[in-house]
C-alpha cells in the first residue's frame, strides 16, 4: 500500500505498533492482532461505515477458529475463543489444545497464524467496501450482551460492553 498508494500509507511509522504483542506489551488486553487492522480500517472509511467494519472484524475474532493460516511448521488446531480480549483468547486456546505455556513455539505461531487470518479478513471486507458490496451482520456480537445491557445500559449497576457478560458474570435473570 505504501508503495502503490502513497500517502497515507507511507507514513506509518512501523515502531509505533510493535507494543501490542501480548495484547499490549504483555497486559493480556485487546487483542494486539486487532489493532493495527481497526487502524486500517478508520484510513479507509469513516462514520457508520468505519463503526459497522470494526464491530464485524471484532465479532468475526470471537467466532472464527484460529488459526486458519498456517505458517507452516506444525498442523495447529483451531478454537473460536469468544472474546477479543488477548487473556481469554490465548487461555482458551492453550486450555483446549493442551499447548501451553506460552512461551511454546505452537502458542507462538498459533498467534502468528490468527494475526494473518484477521488482517485477510480486514483487507477482504475493505476490498468489498470499496466494491460496494460490504454487507454488516455476518458476524456480531453475543446476543447476551445486548440482553443485559437492556437494563444495565440505563439503570444502577451501570455497565457497558459487548463482550460475552457470562465470560465473567453469572446469570442472574
Ligand atoms: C431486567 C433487568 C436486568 C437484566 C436483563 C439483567 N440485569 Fe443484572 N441487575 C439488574 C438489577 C436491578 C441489579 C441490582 C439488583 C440485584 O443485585 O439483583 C443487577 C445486578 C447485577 C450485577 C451486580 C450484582 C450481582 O449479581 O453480582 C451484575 C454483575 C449483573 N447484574 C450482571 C448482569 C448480566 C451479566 C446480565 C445478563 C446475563 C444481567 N445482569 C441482566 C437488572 C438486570
Ligand atoms: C472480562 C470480564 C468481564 C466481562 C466480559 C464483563 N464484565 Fe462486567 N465487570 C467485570 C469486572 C471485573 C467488574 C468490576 C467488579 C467489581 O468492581 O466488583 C464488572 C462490573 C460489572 C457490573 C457492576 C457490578 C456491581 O456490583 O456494581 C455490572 C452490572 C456488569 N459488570 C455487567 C456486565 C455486563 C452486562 C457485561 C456484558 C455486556 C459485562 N459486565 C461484561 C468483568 C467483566
Amino acid at each position: 500500500m505504501a508503495e502503490e498508494v502513497g500517502y497515507p500509507f507511507n507514513q506509518l511509522p512501523l515502531e509505533a505498533f510493535t507494543s501490542f504483542q501480548g495484547g499490549v506489551e504483555g497486559w493480556g488486553s485487546i487483542c494486539g492482532a486487532l489493532i493495527a487492522p481497526i487502524q486500517l480500517i478508520g484510513m479507509v472509511a469513516e462514520g457508520e461505515d468505519k463503526s459497522a467494519m470494526v464491530n464485524e472484524l471484532l465479532s468475526f475474532y470471537t467466532q472464527h477458529p484460529f488459526p486458519e493460516y498456517q505458517t507452516g511448521e506444525f498442523d495447529l488446531p483451531r478454537v473460536a475463543v469468544g472474546s477479543t480480549l488477548c487473556h481469554v483468547s490465548v487461555t482458551r486456546w492453550m486450555n483446549e489444545t493442551g499447548m501451553g505455556p506460552r512461551s511454546r513455539p505452537e502458542r507462538k505461531e498459533r498467534c502468528a497464524g490468527l494475526t494473518a487470518d484477521v488482517c485477510k479478513f480486514t483487507v477482504q471486507m475493505l476490498n468489498k467496501y470499496l466494491e460496494g458490496t460490504f454487507k454488516p451482520g455476518e458476524y456480531t456480537s453475543p446476543a447476551v450482551a445486548g440482553e443485559c445491557m437492556v437494563c444495565h445500559g440505563e439503570m444502577e449497576p451501570f455497565a457497558h460492553g459487548k463482550e460475552n457478560c457470562l465470560d465473567c458474570h453469572d446469570d442472574h435473570r
